[in-house]
């Protein structure tokens, strides 16, 4: 009998033990009921991090991060649930539903993939040291300084300007259909197979666990093209999750706390030759947020270097890359805005991310530049690398000789506001201004003054946006009150059932969206589930994929401590309390919005006098309600 999804993650949920599971990557102390241990999740100084083993939870009391042991996992693991909750369910020896079962054929025909693909690359290898057509390979390896021991290190190879030497190799062994799929073999007109790959140099690609996966492949006769042919996606091989060299560079990263992001395959096939080894490359196509969440789970303090080409390509490439960069990471702060590292308090972890970029000079790419002056050149790069914000504003500033008129010179100063404006720290922001300022011969009060317009726009747009809010969203106090009623649900010794709980909550008391999602919930849960353990359990399960739901259940899971053990009469007179004040909080806003509305609108205007109307009453019920 297979289980259901939901039945394989509870009885995951069963094995799990929320202290050993943090004991695997923190080091937690006894105080009281709870463990305490630095919080994984932020630069923590003090233990923050409390382990609850009774409720099966863990909470940041600083960063507010929090959930259950299973969330946990997932989150230190920056992995997909799924993936996570496939992997222990295979540890456990948990039967999963047949949907999730990688059928033996598929996981056969993966396995089949990977072993053609290291074959392929053997074959191609050898054939760079024995084929009658390798010695133009050969050349050009040399003449990029491609020894034999870099050769050797890569398993760089030749496949050979024949139609079929690979094919006939490999069908010895493997399916027409595996070598198909593996993207090694294609249809040809004639409807007969062929070498994918003819008359280029090979560069295997490996996935992070050291397999073959798939192949660069890098023309070598003149107007021969493309320039790279690349495998396509397969069963074992996604470009946008796969980055090249990550499997020989991840010590490297771990180590260094940094990474290297480079263009090209022979980008970081030099850098990693000449001792920078912690450099990755993507495979023929753009930085993706899955390659930014993949290195991230490697640079704890998320600093990664851009070191692409020095032209205008590698420029726009930096602007984008970075862009992708941030956009992942948002969720976890400010990207660092200006160079601290003299002070030596300095903070590894105080930032979502630190962008830097190396950008070695002469229109040289990286590649070139590491194989003509040296890995020790390259390596005082990296060191002095600006980061990205002064990069680019060193970029604009270039072409100050050649702004001369006013109008010039205010399209230069609008680009560096750009840029300017993100920087959140007034300090900074005016230490910049100053600079860039003096740089171009502007006035630096009219330039603050115009960096000032652009924030104020856009804090226009926002307050804009918050007004619209306000009527909405709720004040942190009424948040409180909120998860406080949510919180009697999950209180464990509890004597009342839920639907004398539920005739406790007068109607429409949960207001706040994400709460009201965890009333409809703990609603729908109730109906099948007796006891609050399983309860939580399951709501945790339901909201495995959101975050800020998972962060809010803690909470409440946490706020349902206090009224543990309580009488079934103080119980109900905890909740009563809590549901006046919550009425009143409401009823204030509500008067708070109409006074807004009616300083808005004219005195002389009906619509004034009916709000005014309005506003007294609820003042009205307000007082006759105390
Ligand atoms: N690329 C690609 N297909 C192309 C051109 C480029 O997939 N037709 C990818 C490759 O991964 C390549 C990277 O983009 O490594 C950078 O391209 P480019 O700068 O043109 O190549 P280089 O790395 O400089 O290669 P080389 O030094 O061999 O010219
Ligand atoms: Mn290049």
């Amino acid at each position: 009998m297979a289980n259901s999804f939901e039945e394989v993650i509870s009885q995951i949920k069963d094995r799990l033990d929320i202290v050993d599971v943090v004991s695997q990557y923190v080091v937690l102390k006894k105080s009281g009921a709870n463990y305490w241990g630095l919080c994984p999740f932020h630069n923590d100084k003090k233990p923050s991090m409390s382990v609850s083993p009774s409720r099966g939870i863990f909470k940041c009391f600083s960063c507010g991060e929090g959930g259950d042991a299973l969330s946990f996992l997932v989150k230190i693991q920056n992995r997909e649930y799924k993936d996570v909750i496939l992997e222990l369910a295979e540890k456990y020896g948990i039967e999963l539903p047949k949907k999730y079962t990688p059928s033996s054929e598929t996981k056969d025909l993966k396995k089949d993939m990977i072993k053609a693909c290291t074959k392929a690359a053997k074959f191609y290898h050898t054939q760079l040291r024995s084929a009658d057509d390798a010695n133009k390979a050969m050349t050009a390896l040399r003449a990029r300084n491609v020894d034999d021991s870099v050769i050797d290190r890569f398993t760089l190879g030749w496949a050979p300007n024949k139609y079929d030497v690979l094919y006939k190799e490999l069908k010895k062994e493997f399916k027409d259909d595996v070598l198909e799929k593996a993207g090694l073999i294609l249809k040809s007109n004639s409807g007969g197979w062929i070498d994918r790959f003819r008359n280029r140099i090979i560069i295997p690609i490996q996935n992070e666990n050291g397999e073959y996966v798939a192949f660069g492949a890098r023309a070598v006769d003149e107007g021969q093209n493309p320039k790279y042919l690349n495998s396509s996606d397969s069963l074992i091989y996604n470009k946008s999750k796969l980055l090249f060299g990550l499997y020989t560079a991840q010590e490297a990263i771990k180590n260094e706390d940094g990474v290297l992001i480079m263009e090209g395959y022979f980008d970081v096939i030099s850098a990693q030759a000449h001792g920078v080894e912690n450099a990755v490359a993507s495979c023929g196509t753009a930085l993706t947020a899955e390659h930014v969440k993949l290195l991230s789970r490697y640079t704890k303090s998320r600093r990664i270097y851009l070191s692409f080409d020095t032209d205008n390509a590698g420029i726009n490439a930096t602007k984008k890359g970075s862009a992708v960069i941030k956009e992942t990471l948002a969720a976890l702060g400010d990207v660092k805005q200006f160079d601290e590292s003299h002070i030596s308090s300095a903070a590894d972890n105080k930032y979502a991310c630190e962008i830097r970029v190396v950008s070695p000079p002469q229109g040289k790419d990286p590649d070139e530049f590491i194989r003509t002056t040296g890995g020790e050149a390259f390596k005082e790069f990296i060191k002095n690398a600006p980061l990205l914000i002064d990069f680019l504003l060193n970029n604009i500033l270039k072409e100050k000789n050649s702004a001369r008129t006013p109008q010039e010179k205010a399209v230069l100063v609008e680009q560096i506001i750009e840029i300017l404006k993100d920087v959140n720290n007034k300090i900074i922001q005016s230490e910049y201004v100053k600079m860039v300022s003096s740089i171009l011969n502007v006035d630096e009060n009219a330039m603050l003054k115009e960096l000032q317009r652009h924030e104020n726009l856009n804090q226009y747009i926002e307050r804009q946006n918050f007004n619209k809010k306000v009527v909405t969203n709720s004040s942190q106090f009424e948040i409180k009150a909120q998860k406080n009623l949510l919180s009697v649900f999950l209180a464990s010794g509890n004597v009342l059932s839920y639907q004398q709980l539920n005739e406790l909550l007068p109607e429409n008391i949960i207001q706040d969206e994400s709460l009201i999602i965890v009333k409809n919930t703990i609603d729908k849960l109730s109906c099948t589930i007796n006891n609050v353990k399983e309860l939580v359990k399951s709501l945790y399960t339901e909201f495995i994929e959101d975050d800020n739901l998972t962060h809010i259940l803690t909470d409440i899971v946490e706020l349902s401590e206090s009224f543990n053990g309580l009488e079934p009469d103080e119980f109900k007179r905890a909740v009563e309390e809590n549901v006046a004040r919550l009425k009143r909080c409401y009823q204030e806003k509500e008067a708070e919005i109409i006074r807004r509305q009616y300083k808005q609108v004219n005195d002389n205007d009906i619509e004034a006098l009916k709000l005014q109307m309005q506003l007294r009453d609820k003042i009205k019920l307000r007082t006759g309600d105390k």
